[in-house]
Formats: structure tokens, sequence, C-alpha cells
């Protein structure tokens, strides 16, 4: 999705600002830089968003016995915005979070904005933020959607009031320090199995349980935690924040969709991808042993982009495989960027 160069332009009543941020684009990572506009709307329970606004970049106001607050009725998305050579500024299928976000509303009750809804917010955003757009090839502009129930409720039931809220930051790389050294949790899981959890939703309540299993990894040196499915125990779900791939003999396997795994938007363009280049691609179960006798293994998402995997440890098994730029996962990566960034057509 193109901001129109009209949009892009536009003088905005909110006083966009216009001259550089004082930050150093090379030493980008990921954390919050803010910035200098977010945007929200709210709507009743049982109404529909109707009408938000941009304002300053800054804390909200919130009931102590808010929905989210006490019983995490919460769900988030992630985007970006990437400036191109030519100085315009792109946003990669920006539907299909507005998409993914209704799916997440639906199962924690919450009203959700519409596509059209969401893009445009997500674009006025962007607008009033462009200067915080870093330069091409120096990172992009991650866009974080919230929906929430902020309305004060004390029972356990959907909250009276919703927000959906967009602010962002510019960032570079979600890890430092290159390919990607995994452990396999084998004590807690991500979510539950199956279609009856939230793993397959963005929900808040998904993200802070991982925390004890990243940070023992973290001591011990590795960069993050490959997750198992809770049922067996034994196949390969996700990664904290990302969606994992795993390749043999030309072959690419990822786990289905199951409604326990995120249906990444960068995990959907990477199969697309891969068939294109006339790469078989196999959507279905992978045990822990099938990956650790994998050739290649990489992780996908909107923050990881593709980030080749160097090692997985499971118990007291490591495997290591070959990364660099021969790498499928490197072709597959170049074909993504240059699509996000303009420098390759976008087919769908
Ligand atoms: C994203 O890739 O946008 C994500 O949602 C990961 C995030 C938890 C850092």
């Amino acid at each position: 999705s193109i901001l129109r160069d009209n949009e892009e332009g536009s003088e905005s009543d909110i006083g966009e600002k216009n001259n550089q941020p004082d930050i150093n684009w090379e030493e980008l990572g990921f954390s919050l830089i803010p910035t200098d506009y977010m945007y929200a709307m709210k709507c009743a329970k049982g109404e529909k968003f109707s009408q938000g606004t941009l304002m300053p970049y800054g804390n909200i106001e919130l009931s102590p016995s808010a929905g989210i607050l006490n019983y995490g009725q919460g769900i988030f998305e992630g985007l970006k915005a990437y400036r191109t050579e030519h100085g315009r500024i792109l946003l990669f299928r920006p539907e299909e979070n507005a998409l993914r976000m209704k799916i997440g509303a639906d199962r924690l009750c919450m009203p959700s904005p519409s596509v059209e809804q969401f893009v445009d917010a997500v674009k006025q955003t962007v607008i009033a933020n462009k200067r915080w757009v870093p330069p091409p090839g120096k990172g992009t502009l991650y866009l974080r959607p919230l929906l929430m129930g902020t309305g004060a409720a004390l029972g356990v039931a959907p909250s009276p009031e919703y927000t959906f809220l967009i602010y962002c930051s510019p960032v570079g790389n979600y890890h430092k320090g290159g390919p990607l050294n995994l452990k396999v949790e084998d004590k807690f899981y991500r979510s539950i199995s199956g279609s009856g959890g939230t793993g397959g939703i963005k929900s808040v309540t998904n993200y802070a349980p991982v925390y004890t299993s990243t940070t023992e990894a973290k001591a011990n040196g590795f960069s993050d935690v490959l997750f198992l499915d809770s049922a067996t125990g034994k196949n390969i779900e996700e990664a904290t924040a990302c969606n994992i791939f795993v390749v043999k003999e030309n072959a690419i396997f990822t786990p289905a969709i199951d409604g326990a795994i995120l249906p990444g938007i960068t995990r959907k363009t990477i199969i697309d991808i891969a068939i294109d280049l006339g790469y078989k691609v196999m959507e279905r179960s992978i045990s822990v042993e099938e990956m650790m006798n994998a050739d290649e293994v990489f992780c996908t998402g909107t923050a990881v982009v593709v980030t080749s995997v160097a090692s997985v440890t499971y118990k007291e098994t490591r495997a290591e495989y070959k990364t660099g730029p021969e790498m499928l996962s490197e072709k597959l990566r170049g074909i993504l960027v240059g699509i996000q960034t303009g420098c390759l057509e976008d087919k769908k």
C-alpha cells in the first residue's frame, strides 16, 4: 500500500513536524523511541468505532478497573512503514493486519475497527510521524496498533468501553548479533494446542508468559526460545515473537495454522514467494527431531523479518545449521524486503 503523494505531502491540522529527529539511524535496535503523534478511537460496548483522532504521543489515562488491566482483554498488531530509495513511504499489506485484528477481537468479545478504518488510521499515524521513518536501508517505522477494553468493570465480563490506539517507533533489527541460537522450552508452553485456545491471535496474554523461559535462556547465552505443542510436547510451534521454518532437501516445512500458531503475514508471504520460486512448501506438524535433522532453519515475522537460525538446543542436544548469504532464507529475505521497500513488484 502506497501513501499517495497528496497524503504524504499533506499539511495536517495537527501540526506536522518537518525537522529531522536527533537520532543515530545507524544504531537502531528494537526498542521504543517515542515519536510525535499517536492515534486513538473509542467506542462503547455493542457499538461501532466511528471517529478517531491523532494526538500528541504520551501516557494514557485508565481506570484501575479497565478490562485490559484486570482481565487482559486486549490484542495488538505489528506492521511497518518503509521509506523507498525515491523517498516514498510504503506500507506492506496493512489490510491483513486489520483482518487479523478483527479475528482476535471476535475471540475476545471486542468490537474492532473496519479494515478501512484500520488502514486509514495507520496511514494518518505514519504521515503525522513521517520524519521518524528511517532512511532506506537504515530501518523502518514500526507501528503498534492496540485494541483493548478500557471501560471500568469489576466482574469478569466484556468491558463497557474499547480503545483502538496506534503508536509507532523507528526500529532496526529485532535480534542483534546475527543468526539465532534457539533453546527449545520443555517445561512451559506458549499456548494450548489446537483451536480452542488463543495462540492463533495476538492476544496480549500470549506474551508475558514466555518471560520466564526467555529470561533463563538469555542468561544462558541463547538468543530466543522455541516453544513446543502442549498436547504432545513433541512438535515445534513458534518462537517468542516469530514463526519457524525448516528446510530439508529443497523442501520447506512450517507448522500448520491450527489455532495455536500465529498466522503470520510474513509467514504467509514467505510461503507464497517460495512456491513462486518452485519450492515445495508443506504446512504440517514438525517434530523436534525432524528439526534437529534439517539442513536449514529460519524464523519469520514482522519484527524479525527473516532471520536465520545457527543452532537449536533441546535438552542436552545441540544441532547446528549452515547460515550465510548463499542460504535459501537469505534469498527469500531479499525478495521479501525488495517487495516491502518497493524495489520489486508486489504480485498480490
Ligand atoms: C511482530 O513481528 O510485529 C510481532 O508481533 C512481534 C512482537 C511481539 C515484537
